[in-house]
């Protein structure tokens, strides 16, 4: 049976429209999957830690074993969220574009998901690095909403456009390769261009939600 995570990056709550048009999608997903329970993990209207010294030397202990209590502590919120992940094998992400990249919560989540050991794995080859990814079998759909229109594929704003490439990154380097981003695009030009935009978004999620 699959599992979806929903991982909710605006810090806007029922006016956002990332998080409006994935619940959307969650809806649709449910009714075809009823005996799948969501999860919904919120880092937009919550703080999740940015990563700090004491993260760093415990996340690149060169014996995870013999971690300090207090390593194990300053690790334990990045070891439920990467364990959060490893559970399910349907991830949803909704993110608005914020200055031409994700909010900082979904940032934040990444650094704390993005983890040696558990998430990738690293080698050197005479001096070459060789990275594994260690999060397998699952599929990825990111949902997201803009101001301006033309930061999706072809788009004049494309190369602006380091959400999705961010996440498309991240997550293939952990090993999520199959990934679907669904923009609505131009809240910030005009109201029926923004609506429409946001028809079409919820169209195409709601035929996806049948084969994700
Ligand atoms: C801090 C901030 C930065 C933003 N940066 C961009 C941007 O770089 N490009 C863009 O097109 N829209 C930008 N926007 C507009 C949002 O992407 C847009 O309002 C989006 O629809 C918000 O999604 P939400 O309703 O899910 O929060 C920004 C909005 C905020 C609050």
């Amino acid at each position: 049976m699959s599992k979806i995570l929903v991982v909710h990056g605006s810090p806007r709550g029922e006016r956002s429209h990332s998080r409006r048009l994935a619940e959307t999608f969650l809806s649709a997903w449910q009714a075809a999957h009823p005996q799948s329970q969501p999860t919904r993990r919120e880092v937009g209207r919550t703080v999740i830690p940015p990563v700090n010294e004491a993260f760093i030397a415990a996340a690149f202990h060169p014996e995870p074993q013999a971690r300090s209590l207090t390593m194990q502590a300053d690790l334990a919120l990045s070891d439920a969220l990467v364990a959060e992940l490893q559970a399910h094998d349907r991830l949803v992400i909704s993110a608005p574009m914020h200055n031409f990249s994700v909010p900082s919560g979904v940032k934040a989540w990444i650094d704390q998901i993005v983890r040696i050991g558990l998430t990738f794995n690293h080698s050197l080859d005479n001096g070459v690095s060789h990275y594994e990814p260690l999060v397998l079998g699952k599929k990825a759909l990111i949902v997201t909403s803009r101001g301006d229109f033309g930061f999706g594929p072809g788009g004049q704003l494309e190369g602006m456009n380091h959400a999705d490439a961010l996440l498309r990154t991240v997550l293939g380097f952990i090993g999520i390769t199959d990934v679907t981003v669904v923009a609505a695009e131009g809240e910030e030009s005009a109201e029926r261009s923004f609506a429409l935009s946001c028809a079409e978004a919820e169209e195409r999620l709601l035929a996806l939600a049948r084969t994700f």
